[in-house]
Order: C-alpha cells, then sequence, then structure tokens
C-alpha cells in the first residue's frame, strides 16, 4: 500500500510536463517513463533527421509525378528551392503566376503554397495540393536538407 504510493508519486514528479496519464501503461518504471518521450526532441539532431527520412519518403510518393531533386520535369527541380526566390530555377518555363510573385521559400511560404497553392498565386499551373499539416512539415524539412546538402556539402 504504502510502496504503491511511493511509485506513483515518484514516478509523477519524474514526468516532463506533469503528465500522468502514461503512468496506466507502466508498471512502476520512473525511469523509463521519463525517457520515453519521443516528441519532445523536436529539436534534436535525431529526430530531425527521422523527420527528413520521412519526408523524403513522402516527396516521392506526393511530388515524385511531377517534381525531382535534379531535373525539371512537369515542374522545376527542387535542390536548393529552400532560401532561393519563387519562379528562378533556369530553363524551367514556370506560369506568369510564379515568375512574377515576389517570395522567398521558406518554412512558412512553402506551408502556405503547399496547402493551396492557387490560393497562394493565383494563375499556378501546379494543380497540387497536401492539406496534412504533418506531412508539409516533413516535406518542407526535406526541401531543407536539399538546400544545406547543395550549399554546405555533407556533414560527414
Ligand atoms: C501535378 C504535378 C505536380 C505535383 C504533384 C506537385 N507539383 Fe509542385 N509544381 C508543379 C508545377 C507545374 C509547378 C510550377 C508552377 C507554376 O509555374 O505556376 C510547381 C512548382 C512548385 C514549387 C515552386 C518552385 C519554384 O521554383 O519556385 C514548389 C516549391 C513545389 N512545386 C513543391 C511541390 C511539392 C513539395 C510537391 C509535393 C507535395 C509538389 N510540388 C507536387 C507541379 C506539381
Amino acid at each position: 500500500m504504502f510502496s504503491l504510493i511511493g511509485i506513483a508519486l515518484g514516478a509523477t514528479a519524474l514526468l516532463p510536463h506533469g503528465d500522468n496519464s502514461m503512468l496506466g501503461t507502466s508498471t512502476g518504471n520512473s525511469e523509463r517513463i521519463s525517457l520515453a518521450e519521443p516528441e519532445g526532441g523536436a529539436n534534436s539532431p535525431g529526430a530531425s533527421l527521422e523527420l527528413i527520412g520521412k519526408g523524403r519518403e513522402l516527396y516521392q510518393r506526393r511530388c515524385g509525378a511531377c517534381h525531382s531533386p535534379d531535373a525539371n520535369r512537369v515542374g522545376p527541380k527542387h535542390r536548393g528551392v529552400y532560401g532561393q526566390k519563387a519562379g528562378s530555377v533556369e530553363g524551367f518555363r514556370y506560369s506568369k503566376a510564379l515568375r512574377e510573385i515576389d517570395v522567398v521559400w521558406n518554412d512558412e511560404t512553402l506551408d502556405a503554397w503547399l496547402e493551396n497553392p492557387p490560393a497562394f498565386a493565383p494563375g499556378t499551373s501546379m494543380g497540387f495540393r497536401l492539406p496534412d499539416a504533418g506531412e508539409r512539415e516533413a516535406i518542407i524539412a526535406y526541401l531543407k536538407s536539399l538546400s544545406a546538402a547543395s550549399t554546405a556539402g555533407d556533414t560527414e
């Protein structure tokens, strides 16, 4: 009786956000509870590598019919697009909408664009929307990693 209470209190104290909803799934191993928080490490290199990997897979599935990192297809190539001015890939025939829009691709502009291209750039020829915010986040992380690799080389 007393020892049970002790474990429950100890475990609660170790939870980073005072979230005790996980207690029910554990048998009192408080160390496990305090470490098992994959969502919390969004800024750690491991977590972002995971996001980039997920983004690469989604990119191939969702965007690969029209885009690739290194070749202009139905849509322009994407290596370096993050941080670049919209409508500026050499040799690609953009719509008037993208040629004239004054936007640099970053987290915010890519997110708005992918959610609804015609709302972001009326008259664009990209007729594809990505309504899932989590998928947009992963794909944007992947596009960002392509830009980092093309300017700074691989870190290893
Ligand atoms: C059905 C074909 C198609 C699909 C699928 C598609 N795109 Fe596009 N994309 C285009 C076309 C065409 C353009 C050029 C639009 C224009 O000129 O108005 C474009 C332009 C872009 C641009 C602007 C590039 C620049 O140089 O300014 C980005 C960024 C982009 N697409 C990202 C994506 C991503 C990410 C996906 C997948 C989630 C995706 N697109 C899916 C056809 C597509």
